[in-house]
């Protein structure tokens, strides 16, 4: 298993400086500082805050991440860094820190599609990816369903969220609950004493009106509402809010919609493997559902456990070595960031 390139991945595209160091689909290390706490008290990641936070870890966190994988920088054959889509500010952050050690070590750079990073991470947990396969991420930016026959080359988009992503929801919602922020986790972990058939939440864009224009897409912001009123009532009638009875049921409903989706995208296209990706797929119900449903339909679920879901390094770095392995061309040294970089964008 000790094959192939030996890349070093950076990600600074959020909130969470990650540094992972890879060799071909081996992890040797994945060091990553958050400076989630910083934003807690203002429910949402401020972007200063963030871009500060990159500048002061990076260094260390490269440092760590080296050590842990025990090699030198001047082991590495490439450099791999985030360049969009993410905050402009955090993404300029990891792009510098990678141009300045790609010229410093005379390695060739490449600047790669968060997404496309989240999944192809999953191979350093189960192996090379399906081809092709369909991959569901869902996360605090974005939710969207793609079809991926080669992660080097580019990925299908078949749909996205029309207004908040799924992560986004999850944080609005544990909000709302007054659960702190980052709120999926806490979501999941009441969820866990609650019922999922309490309260009937909407599953949006499922009717069959929307499914004519909007099969494969999500909206999450019609759910986010419907939540926002039950509780508001609730208090309005003097009951207690029955937190956990809200958050299952909220996430019974999110779960329910990406999975039907995901299943009926993969069986349109013929496809036998879908794979989960992004910060949500951390979510305890959309594993365990997603897993069920699928089998049912004789379709394969691969999720990358929980820490690899997340934003991190090492996603960047396998991606990074997957590109290196099939020999695609790195990126210009005077490559940008690139904040809104299209997901059809593999390298920048
Ligand atoms: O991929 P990620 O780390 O960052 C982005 O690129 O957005 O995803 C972060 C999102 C947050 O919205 C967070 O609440 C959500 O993932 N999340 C979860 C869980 N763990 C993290 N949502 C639901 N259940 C979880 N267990
Ligand atoms: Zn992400």
């Amino acid at each position: 298993m000790s094959d192939g390139p030996l890349v070093l991945g950076i990600e600074t595209s959020c909130d969470e400086t990650g540094v992972g160091i890879v060799r071909g689909q081996t992890l040797l290390a994945d060091a990553v500082a958050s400076s989630v706490d910083e934003h807690a008290r203002f429910g949402g990641v401020v972007p200063e805050v963030a871009s500060r936070a990159h500048l002061e870890a990076m260094v260390p966190t490269i440092e760590r991440a080296c050590e842990t994988a025990g090699i030198k920088l001047y082991d590495v054959d490439a450099v791999a860094v985030t360049s969009g889509p993410g905050l402009a500010g955090a993404l300029l952050v990891g792009v510098a820190a990678a141009k300045a050690l790609a010229i410093g070590l005379g390695k060739p750079i490449y600047g790669v599609n968060h997404l496309a990073a989240h999944v192809a991470v999953d191979q350093l947990e189960h192996g090379p990816l399906p081809e092709p396969c369909l991959a569901m991420l869902v996360s605090g930016g974005h939710s969207s369903l793609l079809k991926v026959a080669d992660v080097t080359l580019g990925v299908d988009p078949m749909g996205a969220t029309i207004d908040d992503a799924a992560g986004e929801a999850f944080d609005k919602v544990a909000r709302l609950l007054g659960l702190p922020f980052p709120g999926g986790p806490h979501i999941d972990r009441q969820a866990a004493s609650g019922s999922s058939v309490a309260i009937d939440f909407p599953r949006g864009l499922t009717s069959r009106r929307d499914l004519e224009r909007h099969r494969f897409d999500f909206s999450f912001s019609g759910l986010k509402t419907a939540v926002a009123r039950w509780v508001e009532a609730r208090e309005a009638s003097g009951e207690p809010v029955p937190v956990a009875d809200v958050a299952a049921s909220f996430q019974e409903a999110v779960c329910d919609v990406l999975v039907r989706k995901a299943l009926d995208a993969a069986q349109t296209e013929g496809i036998d493997d879908i794979l989960i990706g992004g910060g949500v797929a951390a979510n305890s119900r959309l594993r365990a559902m997603a897993t069920e449903r699928a089998d049912a339909l004789g379709i394969r679920v691969r999720v990358p456990r929980p820490g690899l879901c997340t934003d991190n390094g090492a996603m960047v770095a396998a991606l990074g070595a997957e590109l290196v392995a099939r020999g695609r061309t790195p990126s210009a040294l005077d490559l940008p960031a690139d904040s809104s970089q299209p997901i059809t964008t593999v390298v920048a």
